[in-house]
């Protein structure tokens, strides 16, 4: 093609493509998607929801701890947060019940995005697009309820189950390979892994201890945070493990960065933690896996990430 023709034709294409954008009516679940990006919701409007869980890692992050407004470190890791609908509690300790209320509490957060409320409520009425969103879903102009209610609806559209588990599990094609399937068994019996991972998101959305709490170098306490009751010592939210392959590092500090790591520190959790307060029983003596069940374990937990994280 002549670089003329080229041009009409790009032209062309470009307007085809904008009026579609404009035929799709906008959904709460499309004004949440455009809020979660948007750093519009933070102090110095420099960080979005979007920053922290990044969607290339099932929106989990990267490193150990994020950095919210100001370059301050959270004292947690970000979380994935995809198959958020079923859940029961949200936060490592469960401070919020439901994903909207969940919703302003990074947005209020000193160490994340560290806006008070009346300041995102004022930004989004005077922005002339957000003022005519909220108008055309709500009737109503922005408020931060509103606001929680579009992000809750976007993320409840994360729902993932398109693995090589989920089409084993119907007997279709291109289930788990022969190691993932073996994993599966390890998984159930030997590493008693289903024991607090259930249901289908393979979380009970309960709290447990595997022993990351020891008061020395280990001091994140966990829902006792919230309780205040001493059996909660140390008891963190049983994460789902629906795209763990990608959201690594791992646990409520980050502290490994590989899911072999992981394994490892559950076959013999001594090493890792000395002195675990209150650990939970199930962790009371080494697994005693061999490499090739190490292996086929991590193949299993492979085998749950939705094919669009999948390489
Ligand atoms: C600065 C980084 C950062 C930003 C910005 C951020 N988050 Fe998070 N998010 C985290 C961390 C860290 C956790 C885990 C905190 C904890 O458990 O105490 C988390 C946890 C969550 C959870 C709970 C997941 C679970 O399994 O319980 C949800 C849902 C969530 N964030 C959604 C959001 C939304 C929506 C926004 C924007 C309004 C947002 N986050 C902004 C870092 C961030
Ligand atoms: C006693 C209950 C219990 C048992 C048994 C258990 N887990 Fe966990 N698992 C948890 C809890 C609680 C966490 C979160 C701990 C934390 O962050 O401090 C967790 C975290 C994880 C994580 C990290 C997820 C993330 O996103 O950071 C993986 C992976 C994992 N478990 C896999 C396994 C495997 C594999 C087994 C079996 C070998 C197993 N778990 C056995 C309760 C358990």
């Amino acid at each position: 093609m002549k670089q003329g023709k080229l041009f009409w034709f790009a032209i062309a294409t470009l307007g085809i493509l904008l009026s579609f954008s404009q035929l799709s009516p906008p959904t709460v679940e499309t004004l949440g998607e455009r809020l979660f990006f948007d750093p519009i919701l933070s102090e110095d409007s420099t960080i979005s929801c979007g920053s922290c869980h990044l969607p290339a890692f099932a929106f989990s992050d990267t490193t150990p701890f994020s950095k919210g407004v100001g370059g301050r470190l959270g004292r947690r890791n970000t979380q994935g947060i995809t198959n958020m609908s079923s859940r029961e509690h949200f936060f490592f300790d469960g401070r919020a019940a439901t994903l909207e209320q969940q919703i302003m509490m990074p947005v209020q957060d000193s160490l994340e995005m560290r806006a008070h409320p009346a300041l995102i409520e004022a930004r989004l009425a005077r922005h002339p697009e957000y003022a005519v969103l909220f108008q055309q879903l709500f009737q109503a102009p922005p408020n931060s309820e509103l606001v929680s209610q579009a992000i809750a609806a976007y993320i409840r559209t994360l729902e993932t189950s398109n693995t090589p588990f989920d089409r084993y599990m119907k007997g279709k094609p291109n289930g788990m390979d022969a190691a993932a399937v073996r994993g599966r068994r390890i998984f159930m019996n030997k590493g008693k892994c289903f024991d607090c991972h259930f249901t289908p998101d393979f979380t009970g959305d309960e709290f447990r201890n595997v022993g990351l709490y020891n008061g020395v170098e280990f001091q994140d306490k966990g829902r006792y945070n919230q309780t205040n009751d001493l059996a909660d010592l140390g008891k963190f939210k049983v994460p789902g493990l629906r795209n763990v392959a990608v959201t690594g590092p791992y646990m409520h500090n980050g502290m490994f960065k590989t899911l072999e790591q992981v394994i490892e520190f559950y076959d013999t959790p001594d090493q890792f933690v000395k002195n675990p307060i209150n650990r939970d029983t199930l962790l009371a003596r080494p697994l005693g896996l061999s490499v090739a069940e190490k292996s086929d374990l991590k193949a299993f937990l492979e085998a749950l990430t939705d094919d669009r994280w999948r390489k």
